[in-house]
């Protein structure tokens, strides 16, 4: 019998079904605890940043240059050039990002990782990384893989031509898979997959048929199928429909935050270079890197015919190149698309794509064999830029000014890579471009202003106590401000002050703040108005610190004395600083912190649970399951429901920073039914005389219902569990105001 529980034929932990097998609507709290400290070989200490200031990032970018332009017999380069296949790679380590949850994107080099390493539609990144390993180890951990790829990337577009916009590095690698993104409902045996046509027979994120008025993606997904950045290159269901094509490429391109302009930059600017691979059909392709045999080393897609590589490369099915000079930044393949007819061909492979209906239309050389030349090609998703009359419209612009063209390229290839890296504070290196504050970047303007000190915060806690505000409005106001927070794109936050600026202002989960901003903007005048010695609040600091003197009160009420930490720092923002669509999808569906779910909850979230979406937010907000708990039980205490309902708010003494949350959640003389039919409402009842006594939603009742979160809940209702409580509540706080402080010196890692 194996040691691990496991039958030694079937191998310690193969073919063992997971917990999810046996119970599948379980909550995976676990995954709060992913990529901890506990999975990171260079520590808590280790400082990125440090260490990657003492790369010369000019003679790194000269290594990697002149690796681009060499071959290795084991995967030679095309066109003796490495640079195209490491644009694709940067661009597919990027074009995970999706606006609706942050998540994805090139910030931690999740590449490396299963299951996004193994996507049919990643076919051949494994070699790219591969190259580049020698690099890697030469500059070792100072440079992580998730900046190395991005680099490359740049690199690759300056030797071919390309004027870049900038380079920020500051991108901290993950350890391990990242289980906690939802990248699709189907369940695909990798295995098994062996061509895009294999992907979308099992497709179920589409609602409606291409063409419905209604026809829509699900959300927060941002590909068309699973296993794919984007969309399938043949059409929808290998249709060959450009015009389909192009309706998928826009509500996809969308969820990347990439408007009409962005997405045509994008695909014609990176089909300027390289080529597709197509030569062996895909059905005698290996199994991908995650399910390769253990001689492979982490190397998947083998290709058995003839070298596997170079003339022989099969990478996704499609075979040629776009352009006649496929190593040079032109605007030939917008210059041929326009110019010519296309008809529809199939490649060795088998797949379909497209090819000038002129036989005189210009040829390009093969990649590998001197003097042989090929027809030019394009993918129906290339065609869907030439037929979708919005597109069009940017390609004939693109087409009459080639440096316009070339502006929009850069600028959109910064955007791609560089959209998830969150305030400018976590930019590092020379090639910075962060002066003109673009709009995506979520801007926060300088302080022209000395901050407020000791004796000044002092005055001002006085003067919001003044103010008469309740704790429960404080504490709901200034963790409103904070919760918007994500880190997967490190967006949201309190810094920017943004609680009182549209888009935020106007949502229903906040209405309760407005007053509370309103009378903090009294103080905050009343303060600014009186300096004359250059120290000025803002009011996202007065915000926060409304929060503090919240929290420092209720504490004291549960009868300790306890300093809540507070970091001024913090500016005001503008209204036209702040993208209003782009901020709309901080938007929660649901936040079980403030109780809340949204009206169109129903028909937003399919098969998601209130619960779920707790969980989700706890994780994007970086909180260990204990800390999600003794944050919501401490929410409850002081009431910071968004519509100051009782729904959780299981004590009478509201206000007090009490354990009797985890009393209620816990407590085996009282229970529970019941409220509606769908069972998202509960009444408490007393067991003894069947008094109702409190109400509850799923996302109180789960702290008492999930083994997990009981645990935690017992951890704290115990006798010795009150003072720890507030202790451990004034820690996580602190930590959720602070998320978005990277301005801060020291602001952790691992907090
Ligand atoms: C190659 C699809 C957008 C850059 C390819 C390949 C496919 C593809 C199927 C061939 C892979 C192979 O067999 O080697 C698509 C689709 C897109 C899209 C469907 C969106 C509608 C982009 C974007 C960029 C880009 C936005 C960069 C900004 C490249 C490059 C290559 C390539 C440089 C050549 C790789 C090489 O030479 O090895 N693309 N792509 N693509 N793509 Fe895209």
């Amino acid at each position: 019998q194996c040691p691990f529980g496991g039958d030694r034929i079937g191998g310690a932990f193969g073919g063992r079904p997971a917990l999810e097998n046996w119970y599948p609507h379980r909550l995976r709290v676990e995954l709060l605890h992913q990529n901890g400290l506990a999975a990171d070989p260079l520590g808590p200490d280790f400082d990125y940043a440090a260490e990657f200031a003492k790369i010369d990032l000019n003679a790194l970018k000269n290594d990697i240059k002149q690796f681009l332009t060499s071959s290795v017999a084991w995967w030679p380069s095309d066109y003796g050039n490495y640079g195209p296949q490491m644009i694709r790679m940067a661009w597919h380590s990027a074009g995970t990002y999706r606006i609706a949850d942050g998540r994805g994107g090139a910030g931690t080099g999740m590449q490396r990782f299963a299951p996004i390493s193994s996507w049919w539609d990643n076919g051949n990144t494994d070699k790219s990384r591969r190259l580049l390993q020698p690099i890697k180890h030469k500059y070792g951990n100072a440079l992580s893989w998730a900046d190395l790829m991005v680099l490359t990337g740049n690199c690759a577009l300056e030797i071919m031509g390309l004027p870049t916009y900038g380079f920020a590095a500051g991108r901290l690698d993950a350890w391990e898979a990242d289980n906690a993104t939802y990248w699709g409902p189907e369940v695909v045996d990798m295995g098994s997959v062996s061509s895009f046509d294999d992907m979308v027979n099992r497709d179920k994120r589409w609602r409606g048929q291409n063409g419905d008025p209604d026809y829509d993606l699900e959300n927060p997904l941002a590909a068309s199928h699973q296993a794919l950045i984007y969309v399938n290159p043949e059409g929808p269901y290998a249709s060959g429909d450009p015009m389909a094509s192009a309706r998928d490429i826009r509500i996809t391109f969308t969820r990347m935050a990439m408007n009409n302009e962005e997405t045509v930059a994008l695909i014609a600017g990176g089909h300027a270079f390289g080529k597709s691979h197509g030569m062996t059909p895909a059905k005698e392709i290996g199994p991908p890197p995650e399910m390769a045999p253990m001689e492979a080393m982490g190397l998947g897609w083998h290709n058995p015919r003839g070298a596997g590589s170079g003339k022989d490369t099969m990478t996704n099915g499609i075979e040629g190149s776009w352009t006649p000079d496929p190593t040079q930044w032109d605007n030939s393949y917008l210059e041929n698309l326009f110019r010519f007819e296309w008809e529809q061909t199939k490649s060795p492979a088998g797949a379909l794509q497209w090819t000038p209906k002129d036989p005189n239309a210009p040829k390009t050389p093969d990649a590998h064999v001197a003097g042989q030349m090929h027809p030019l090609m394009m993918m129906t998703s290339d065609i869907a830029l030439k037929v979708d009359p919005e597109y069009r419209k940017v390609c004939e612009k693109f087409l009459g000014d080639f440096d316009a063209f070339t502006q929009a390229f850069s600028k959109a290839w910064y955007k791609l890579t560089h959209r998830d890296m969150g305030p400018k504070h976590r930019y590092l290196g020379p090639e910075v471009t962060i002066e003109d504050g673009l709009l995506w970047q979520d801007p926060l303007p300088d302080a022209a202003y000395a901050p407020v000190g000791e004796p000044e915060i002092a005055a001002l806690k006085q003067a919001i106590l003044d103010k008469g505000l309740s704790v429960s409005d404080l504490a709901f106001t200034a963790f409103s401000a904070a919760a918007t927070y994500r880190d997967s794109d490190k967006r949201g936050g309190a810094n920017g002050g943004r609680l009182a600026l549209a888009p935020q202002k106007d949502w229903a989960v906040n209405r309760r703040a407005t007053p509370v901003v309103e009378a903090l903007r009294g103080v905050m005048e009343a303060f600014n108005d009186r300096r004359s010695d250059g120290k000025r609040v803002s009011l996202a600091d007065l915000i926060v610190l409304g929060g503090c003197v919240a929290v420092e009160k209720a504490a004291s009420e549960a009868g300790a004395v306890i300093p809540v930490p507070f970091t001024p720092g913090r500016v005001d923002t503008t209204q036209e600083l702040t993208d209003i669509e782009m901020f709309t999808w901080l938007k929660p569906v649901a936040d079980g912190f403030r109780n809340y779910v949204d009206d169109g909850f129903g028909q937003m979230a399919r098969n998601v649970s209130p619960e779920e979406l707790f969980l989700d937010k706890a994780n994007l907000m970086t909180l260990t399951a204990p800390e999600w708990a003794v944050l919501t039980a401490g929410l409850r205490a002081l009431n910071a429901n968004h519509d100051g309902g009782r729904h959780g708010v299981f004590t009478d003494r509201v206000g007090v920073l009490s354990t009797d949350f985890f009393k209620a959640v816990t407590d085996t003389d009282l229970v529970w039914e019941k409220a509606d039919a769908d069972g998202m409402t509960f009444t408490l009842k007393d067991r003894a005389t069947g008094q109702p006594k409190y109400q509850a939603t799923r996302s109180d009742l789960v702290f008492g219902s999930n083994a997990q979160l009981r645990n935690i809940a017992d951890a704290y209702a115990g006798s010795d569990g009150e003072a720890r409580f507030v202790k451990d509540f004034v820690r996580v706080w602190d930590k959720v105001m602070m998320l978005d402080r990277y301005d801060v010196k020291g602001h952790k890692r691992y907090a």
